[in-house]
């Protein structure tokens, strides 16, 4: 059975991605996901905020090439001394370059080892270091690039329209940069998430991720403290993403990613029959080993076998909302008698 298919114009095996976390930050488990039969990984994101945090920590670090600099920056806190923001911006850019290197070289190192197309992720909060990671990994060696960009349009003083340019800078800037394909994985707070996911596929991006997951608070009542939620996803919550690939499949000039949710076989195919041109699993990896994935994709060449499909490309799309017969069942959002089955 025929499960190859296409990615960011990148040809993979099969149509399963191992999504970006701690999971595809080693080689050895990298090593580990191809054997294991899946299409592509996206490496953890590089973030700028790790960056930010890697700074911290070298301003207390014992290396020896650094601790003239180290005494230098003391001096300048102790004293408040106005080239306090020389010695800040060295040490940001020493640990710019050394987080750099080490994802630089997890992509070269890997590159040697495997042979499923690797996508690199990145996730900045500054313009400038989008373009300037992306054509460093470019230059490493990675197949594609993952921009992680994910907006809480939390800000009172900004409309949805100022939210939004921001996701169309980044590409602009990146796609100056680079000439390997890029994809964008958002979250899906936007007032238009049709028309913006459209403009976005004509920038110039190979491909839409639906949707990232985000870090959620929570609050813990006992102690009367916020809290942060489950880190993972449960198995239903694909819900969510499978309605958006359906009604977006076909329309848009880039491919697209379901994301979120996906924990077996039958959610995989259910979001390749809503149109996805691939999926990306992260949690169900955490939950169990990778040794559980030979067993998904021989269940999808069954399932494939017995409706007679002999290729991804025979089914996928067959049930987004353009080819379905009641294409309202994906607007729809009130429960009503009528498209219930509740009494
Ligand atoms: C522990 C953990 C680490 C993650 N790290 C990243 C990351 O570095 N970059 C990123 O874009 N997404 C990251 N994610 C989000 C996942 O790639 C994925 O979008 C999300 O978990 C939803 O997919 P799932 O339901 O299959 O887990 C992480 C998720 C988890 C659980």
């Amino acid at each position: 059975m025929d499960l190859s298919c296409k990615y960011l114009g990148l040809q993979l095996k099969n149509p399963v991605i191992i999504g970006a976390s701690a999971l595809t930050s080693s080689i050895s488990n990298l090593q580990t996901i191809e054997k294991m039969g899946a299409g592509a990984v996206v490496l953890k994101s590089i973030f700028e905020e790790q960056i930010k945090f890697e700074t911290e920590k070298l301003i207390n670090s014992d290396e020896p090439n650094i601790k003239s600099w180290q005494n230098a920056f003391q001096g300048i806190v102790n004293k408040k001394e106005f080239y306090y923001d020389e010695a800040y911006d060295y040490l940001t850019n020493y640990a710019k370059e050394h987080t750099l290197k080490q994802y630089l070289t997890l992509i070269s190192e890997t590159k040697k080892t495997i042979k499923i197309p690797i996508i690199a992720s990145i996730h900045c909060n500054t313009q400038y270091d989008w373009q300037y990671f992306a054509k460093r990994i470019q230059d490493a060696g990675a197949d594609a690039i993952e921009l992680n960009v994910y907006l809480l349009p939390s800000s009172f003083d900004k409309n949805s329209a100022e939210t939004e340019q921001v996701y169309f800078d980044i590409v602009n800037e990146v796609k100056k940069f680079i000439s390997i394909p890029f994809s964008l994985k958002i979250g899906y707070y936007f007032s238009s998430l049709a028309n913006t996911a459209l403009k976005l596929s004509e920038s110039g991006i190979a491909g839409l991720t639906l949707f990232n997951r985000s870090y959620n608070p929570d609050i813990d009542i006992n102690i009367l403290e916020t809290s942060s939620s489950n880190m993972y996803s449960t198995e239903y919550e694909y819900i969510h993403s499978l309605r958006w690939v359906a009604l977006l499949s076909g329309k848009l000039k880039c491919d697209i990613a379901a994301s979120t949710g996906i924990h077996n076989y039958e959610t995989i195919i259910k979001q390749l029959l809503a149109g996805a041109d691939a999926v990306q699993m992260v949690s169900v990896f955490y939950k169990h080993n990778f040794e559980i994935l030979p067993k998904m994709l021989e269940n999808i060449a069954n399932w494939m076998n017995l409706h007679n499909f002999n290729s991804i490309d025979s089914f996928k799309g067959l049930l987004s909302q353009k080819n379905v017969q009641n294409p309202a069942t994906y607007e729809r959002v009130q429960f009503i008698k009528l498209y219930s089955n509740i009494v």
